[in-house]
């Protein structure tokens, strides 16, 4: 059986297509939803697409997923910008998780620059409208496929040491002898 990822959306994302179009565009969550389909295919994976506008309800699902689903996709809609119980869950699900908007928060009202899901999320795609969940389904795929054993910055320290071995391994010149 193929991986399976949970893409989550929280709340007013149903209401996509109608809910200010100039925002957040014309598809519907179930054009998105087909997108996510067809993308995960391709990449041999499956997905378990959902909305929900309760964070108990966004809460129990990703509690679920912590021994059923490979990864984690999620828009948590204005949820993002306010539930530390959704950081909670997402943290406690050791999943690997993707952070999603459809608009670019950074480019908004100055409150939705924060976001707690960023917290748990091992990246964030926000901007590119329903192309975002495509780039997550590829991102996630890959660290599904290979799980991170190291973080980069204790690779950038075995690079270091390993850097600093070949240095001090190299002949050092004879006091007082001349190398040229
Ligand atoms: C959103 C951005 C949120 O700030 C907003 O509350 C949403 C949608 C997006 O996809 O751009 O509901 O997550």
């Amino acid at each position: 059986m193929p991986s399976q990822v949970l893409v989550l959306n929280g709340p007013n994302l149903n209401l996509l297509g109608t809910r200010e179009p100039e925002i957040y565009g014309h598809e519907t969550l179930s054009d998105i939803a087909a997108l996510c389909e067809q993308a995960a295919a391709s990449l041999g994976i499956a997905v378990d697409f959902r909305q929900s506008n309760s964070e108990a309800e966004l809460v129990n699902w990703i509690q679920e997923a912590r021994t059923s689903r490979a990864g984690i996709i999620i828009n948590a809609g204005a949820l993002t910008h306010t539930s530390v119980a959704l950081l909670d869950a997402l943290n406690a699900s050791g999943l690997p998780v993707i952070e999603v908007h459809l608009s670019n928060i950074f480019r908004r009202e100055e409150f939705r620059r924060h976001s707690y899901i960023s917290l748990a999320a091992r990246g964030v795609i926000c901007g590119l409208g329903p192309q975002g969940y495509e780039l997550a389904l590829a991102a996630i795929a890959r660290l599904i496929a290979k799980p991170r054993k190291r973080t980069a910055s204790t690779q950038k320290a075995t690079n270091k040491k390993t850097t600093n071995k070949k240095t001090t391994n190299k002949k050092t010149p004879a006091k007082g002898k001349r190398t040229s």
